[in-house]
């Protein structure tokens, strides 16, 4: 990561750091023909927490931290994925893509090729499809649980999409990166990120229902309202193993308990009364990710419907309970993340705070008023490194927009 990656970027900024993006780009591949730019966002979650891969509803937005995609056509027919800050590489003939994953961080991006490959070459078979070469850089902290992987596999796909001409829609799109996450890499995740990312609008959270994929647009009032993004500095190793376990865990208790609910076809369809009175057929640990769930379900419900009533107080309340639940329900916190929560919520002007992504470290989400920005800043710096001896890097953002080329000139 660069020294502006991570001081992160404010509106506006972006070109400006994509600029940098085209000198890596020609200081990579060399002078030919201009190459196309294309910027792909992360994402934070602000309600429904380890509820996609349960059936619920979450309600994501995009920041303005993300991926940069550098993309010129080759005329030999080879594809060359580069980065600015790995030195794995991924260098083939598009005839010959290898169909094995590697284990390192090409994986994301070529699952992305061959979904789309496949899908080009069905809509219009014999025509022949150009090659590539492309640089990925950015500035979204790699394993924060700002969605690096989906930020990185949409950037593939909208830069593709153009190279080729295919004019894909947004869904297209977003399960080009959903097939290559869970099937070419294997991740056993949910369909948050993807679609976060795929379907964000400038402004609005996203509503995802998660059990039928519809969405909506709900406006976030910019005068009223900003989002901080807080990150701790830990990364944990063990993190997906622990993702996965929980994802287990979640599996264990819908078939526990469906036998009760005729017509459940996921935990997010067993009322709280049932999990109540069958609790004690449940393991202990079961039971906790059970009541989170369950209970993650009401509070996602009434934080919409505080968002539509313009309670931003409402919200941010549901925000914080959903912590409480991720730390002892759901056991995915860290210290260093409660520090960050706790600081915040006591901050004047904070609707809510708790942490985003799978947890085990990675970064907070905080909802507040713009005017208390600095005030916020200075507070989570002082008590963070008070108890820890470092400082989080925190960074202010509006609800951002989708994956989108950017015109340099
Ligand atoms: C990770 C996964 C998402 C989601 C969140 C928890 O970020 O990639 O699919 O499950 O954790 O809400």
């Amino acid at each position: 990561m660069t020294r502006e990656a991570q001081r992160g970027i404010g509106a506006g900024e972006l070109e400006g750091l994509l600029a940098g993006h085209r000198e890596a780009f020609l200081e990579t591949f060399g002078p030919g023909t201009p190459p196309d730019f294309h910027f792909s966002p992360g994402r934070v979650n602000l309600m429904g927490a380890h509820l996609d891969y349960n059936g619920g509803p979450v309600m994501p937005m995009t920041i303005d931290c993300g991926t940069f995609v550098g993309l010129r056509e080759r005329s030999d027919g080879q594809v060359l994925l580069r980065s600015t800050t790995d030195s794995v590489e991924l260098r083939a003939d598009l005839g010959a893509l290898p169909v094995q994953r590697s284990g390192d961080w090409v994986d994301y991006p070529l699952g992305v090729i061959l979904a789309l490959k496949r899908k080009a070459t069905a809509t219009a078979p014999g025509s022949k499809l150009p090659g590539f070469e492309v640089l990925f850089g950015g500035n979204l902290p790699i394993g924060a649980g700002l969605s690096s992987s989906a930020s990185i596999c949409l950037g593939m796909a909208i830069a593709l999409d153009r190279a080729w001409d295919m004019q894909w829609s947004d869904r297209e799109r977003v399960e080009a990166a959903l097939w290559s996450e869970r099937e070419f890499v294997g991740v056993h995740c949910g369909i948050m990120d993807p679609f976060a990312v795929g379907f964000a609008r400038p402004s609005h959270l996203l509503w995802l229902d998660c059990k039928d994929e519809s969405i909506e647009h709900i406006p976030m009032d910019a005068d009223a309202v900003c989002v901080a993004v807080a990150d701790t500095g830990v990364r944990r190793a063990l993190a997906q193993g622990e993702f996965n376990k929980r994802v287990a865990e979640c599996a264990e208790a819908y078939k526990l308990l469906k036998g009760h609910v005729p017509g459940a076809t996921c935990l997010r369809d067993i009322p709280a009364s049932v999990l109540k009175a069958h609790a004690g057929e449940l393991p202990s640990a079961v039971q906790l990710r059970a009541m989170h769930v369950i209970e993650e379900v009401a509070r996602a419900n009434s934080a919409r419907d505080s968002l539509l009533n313009g309670d931003l107080g409402g919200f941010g309340a549901q925000m914080s309970a959903a912590h409480a639940s991720l730390d002892k329900n759901f056991e995915v916190s860290v210290p260093e993340l409660d520090v960050l929560v706790d600081t915040a919520v006591h901050c004047p002007g904070v609707f809510g705070s708790r942490l985003t992504g799978a947890g085990f470290g990675g970064c907070t989400v905080i909802l507040l008023e713009p005017s208390a920005k600095q005030e916020l800043r200075a507070r989570l710096s002082a008590d963070f490194s008070a108890r820890f001896g470092s400082t989080p890097t925190i960074q202010f953002f509006q609800a951002g927009g989708g994956p989108r080329r950017i015109e340099l000139d």
